[in-house]
């Protein structure tokens, strides 16, 4: 059947045809977004400046590459959770209380360094577009979006108000413990990407949570889930804690394909050489000793970055 679909879009549909991403993956895969009636309030914030991206490219939508289910009645049930990827003592935590505690005082601060947030910025800058209906889950009072391109929407999550008010890239935002509740108020095929920058370490129900965003997505939407190896210890769930980086990316992987419709799960690794650190610069080392370097690179002062992205249903491509 996807064959069939990916088939159909290439030769029936050439790319001039489908100038635009939404109507045209809602129009080709009917009944795959329902609508169940949601009421959603956000709070509004008061208006940022505006300003006009310089942003002239066409945008053509090439689904490339299709969820590999067997079942085409289980793909059109968004978010169903196929198994549970932690068991209840891997969702514990250190520090039992309710989250809400945890986070009742702003924290002003950044939780990663400079290399990790430029290059998270340079992924969404590469993986986002102006025209996107974004949701930030899981957010602060900074946001890593490029400041200089305006999204068509950004929703912010968070635990602590005080602080998303202050995030300049919001448009609303809205308080909620997804340890407590992973449903969101909001409409089945929303948004274009989620985000989630250093927290999903904090989820104890994690399978909900991403089996959630996907019913929240638009087929082709985009989840992009980055971390470090920083964590408030006491507040991470046991699987993480006692995971390596290496098991991390695994879980989080795990996390993707529990549920049913994801793309395979695409990883970005990106430990700054110990070359780059001495000379500040941010590329592929061309030393016949990089290898080494790359190794004592895990010594390297930086934050490692990983990030762990996955499509509902296909991968689009942009031309
Ligand atoms: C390390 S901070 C990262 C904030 C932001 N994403 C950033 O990059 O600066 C972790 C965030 O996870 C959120 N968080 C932690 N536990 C949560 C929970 N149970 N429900 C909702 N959000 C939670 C908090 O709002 C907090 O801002």
């Amino acid at each position: 059947m996807y064959f069939f679909f990916v088939w159909t879009v290439a030769f029936v549909f050439p790319s001039s045809s489908i100038s635009n991403p939404k109507s045209f993956a809602s129009s080709m895969i009917p009944g795959i977004c329902r609508n169940p009636a949601r009421s959603w309030n956000p709070s509004p914030l008061p208006n940022h400046a505006e300003f006009t991206p310089d942003w002239t490219a066409k945008t053509t939508i090439i689904p490339i590459c299709c969820h590999a289910s067997s079942n085409d009645q289980q793909s059109s049930s968004p978010g169903r959770i196929r198994r549970l990827v932690l068991t209840p003592e891997g969702r514990t935590k250190l520090n039992p209380k309710p989250d809400r505690d945890f986070y009742a005082y702003p924290r002003f601060v950044t939780h990663v360094d400079n290399y990790f947030i430029s290059t998270l910025t340079n992924l969404y800058r590469e993986k986002l577009r102006p025209e996107m209906e974004i949701l930030d889950l899981m957010s602060s009072w900074v946001s890593h979006l490029p400041p200089e391109v305006k999204y068509k929407k950004v929703v912010g999550h968070g635990l602590n108000a005080q602080e998303l008010a202050r995030n300049p890239k919001l448009d609303h935002f809205f308080v909620k413990d997804l340890n407590q509740d992973q449903e969101f108020q909001f409409e089945d095929c929303s948004f274009d990407a989620v985000i989630c920058t250093v927290s999903v370490q904090y989820l104890q129900q994690p399978e909900k949570i991403f089996a959630e965003v996907f019913r929240v997505l638009r087929p082709g939407g985009v989840f992009i889930v980055s971390f470090s190896n920083r964590l408030f210890y006491e507040k991470a769930i046991t699987a993480w804690r006692d995971g390596t980086d290496y098991s991390r990316v695994q879980l989080v992987k795990q996390y993707f394909q529990c549920v049913e419709g994801f793309t395979e799960p695409e990883v970005i690794r990106k430990l700054q050489a110990a070359d780059e650190t001495l000379t500040g610069k941010g590329k592929e080392s061309k030393s016949p000793f990089s290898w080494i370097l790359n190794l004592v690179g895990s010594f390297s002062p930086s934050d490692p970055f990983y990030a762990v992205l996955a499509y509902r249903n296909f991968k689009p491509v942009y031309e």
